[in-house]
């Protein structure tokens, strides 16, 4: 653990602020919120393995297929870390992805620092496989100890960026505005396809099954109700496995 003192604290602020300008200029916003999302998404409740602790950045992990093209977010990381280095990677890519929510115009996150920091990857294909359906998200997410709730709040943060042709072989986003979070993922969603907008397999399987499709149908019609759930969500895939001191 590292000892969250007032200087461990005072460094974290400052790099929530150099987080802020670093993002706003690079428009990087959705790999940073990736990077953050494929950090923690490898826990398993059941071992106590993988999780929010920077084991993204060891060669071996961010080489796995589904993390093509999130180099170029640790090397952004790299150049804040630089900066301040006390902060434990961990922390910085939690802090990352909630500032990217935060300058694009999503909910403010609570972020509690103190994460540690390992080394140890787990195996390939802890992440979600884009190709699949309902009882594979519900499979990989509970594993996690996610519930149904917080796969569709989630599944959101697909209204930031879009897809690659040479990272995951998919292409385009999801939404018009890319660089905005708002709840149009889902309103887009319901609309079904549309020229130019990205649908994965796993995108429509929140319209396949009833318990996750109401809460589709609530957060496209309920933007505040999307934003209070996502904020509560987000924070516990960034905490997965984590008990702040
Ligand atoms: C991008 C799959 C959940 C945030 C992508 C891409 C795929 C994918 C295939 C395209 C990558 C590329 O070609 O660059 C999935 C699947 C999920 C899931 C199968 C299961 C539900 C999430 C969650 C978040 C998230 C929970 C965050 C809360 C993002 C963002 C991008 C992205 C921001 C855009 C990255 C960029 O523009 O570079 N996702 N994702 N995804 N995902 Fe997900």
């Amino acid at each position: 653990m590292p000892v969250v003192d007032t200087e461990y604290l005072k460094q974290i602020d400052k790099a929530r602020r150099d987080l802020r300008a670093f993002i706003s200029n690079k428009h990087c916003a959705p790999i940073m919120l990736r990077l953050a999302w494929h950090d923690a998404g490898t826990y398993d409740v059941n071992t106590k393995t993988g999780g929010p602790n920077g084991s993204i950045r060891t060669e071996e992990e961010y080489s796995h297929g589904s993390n093509n093209g999130l180099k170029i977010a640790i090397d952004f990381c790299e150049e804040i870390k630089s900066k301040h280095p006390k902060i434990t990677y961990a922390d910085l890519y939690q802090l990352a992805g909630v500032v990217a929510v935060e300058v694009t115009g999503g909910p403010t996150i609570d972020f509690v620092p103190g994460r540690k920091d390992s080394k140890i990857s787990p195996k390939e294909g802890r992440l979600p496989n884009a190709t699949k359906g309902v009882t594979h998200l519900r499979e990989i997410f509970y594993r996690m100890g996610l519930s149904d709730k917080d796969i569709v709040a989630l599944s959101g943060g697909h209204t930031l960026g879009r897809a690659h042709p040479e990272r995951s072989g998919f292409d385009g986003p999801w939404t018009k505005e890319p660089l905005k979070f708002d709840n149009s993922y889902f309103v887009e969603l319901l609309k079904g396809e549309s020229e130019g907008l990205l649908k994965l397999p796993t995108d429509n399987a929140l319209l396949d099954d009833p318990e996750f499709r109401c809460y589709v149908e609530l957060y496209a019609k309920d933007e505040d109700a999307f934003f209070n759930d996502y904020a509560v969500s987000h924070k516990k895939l960034s905490e997965l496995g984590f008990t702040p001191s």
